[in-house]
């Protein structure tokens, strides 16, 4: 089956700092996506619960594409991350999602990923167990993916010092979500962030397609 990754990165016709976002993007997609079903696994969660959070996670920031023109200045170079801007893009992958026919729990979780268990997070500052619970995995897996990944401003953190980071903030997690990802990076199932963000099955490259649609 087509690499979709390799596509957009041998394209000819897109310019390289769109092909490095949308890359990364993939990437990241992937490695949310192989944590939270390792999460959903370890919680018992069914089959098709986890193939759904396993697409839900592939495609969660897939509205970051809407927002390039907002991220990028005229010179390729990363600017800033404008917050007013950047904070839509759950609602844009949304859209995107339920435009190409994606199940409610798809869409759900991705809207609502960016929520906190507090009552901190964005779009709607939902609370506890009103966010829904494929979005409470989500959360957890998409901050451990940020924070171990480089960054323009930064260099990527070691596993233990982005989950120290993680439970100085452990507020922001669902605690039965938080406490399973403890139990995955230390009961030998988890080998790596490498190996979160390059085993790609075939659900998931069968949804990168979707990001190739959108640019
Ligand atoms: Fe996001
Ligand atoms: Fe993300």
């Amino acid at each position: 089956m087509a690499n979709y990754i390799e596509k957009v990165m041998e394209s000819n016709t897109l310019p390289c700092h769109i092909k490095n976002l949308v890359s990364g993007e993939m990437y990241h997609g992937i490695e949310v996506s192989n944590l939270a079903v390792m999460i959903a696994e370890e919680l018992g969660e069914s089959k098709r619960f986890c193939d759904d959070l396993s697409v839900a996670g592939v495609l969660h920031d897939i509205g970051k594409l809407k927002i390039n023109e907002y991220i990028f200045s005229e010179e390729d170079t990363l600017v800033i991350e404008h917050m007013k801007y950047v904070r839509q893009h759950s609602l844009y992958s949304y859209e995107i999602l339920k435009n190409a026919g994606y199940s409610k729990n798809i869409l759900e979780a991705v809207y609502y990923h960016h929520e906190n268990y507090n009552g901190t997070g964005y779009p709607d500052c939902l609370k506890g167990k009103a966010i829904p619970w494929m979005a409470r995995i989500l959360r957890t897996c998409d901050v451990f993916a940020a924070l171990t990944s480089d960054r323009s401003y930064r260099k990527a953190f070691d596993v233990d010092s982005a989950v120290q980071i993680m439970i100085d903030e452990v507020a922001d997690y669902d605690m039965t979500v938080f406490l399973a990802f403890q139990r995955i990076l230390h009961n030998g199932k988890f080998k790596g962030t490498d190996s979160i963000r390059n085993n790609i099955n075939e659900l998931q490259m069968e949804q990168l397609a979707l990001f190739e649609k959108v640019i």
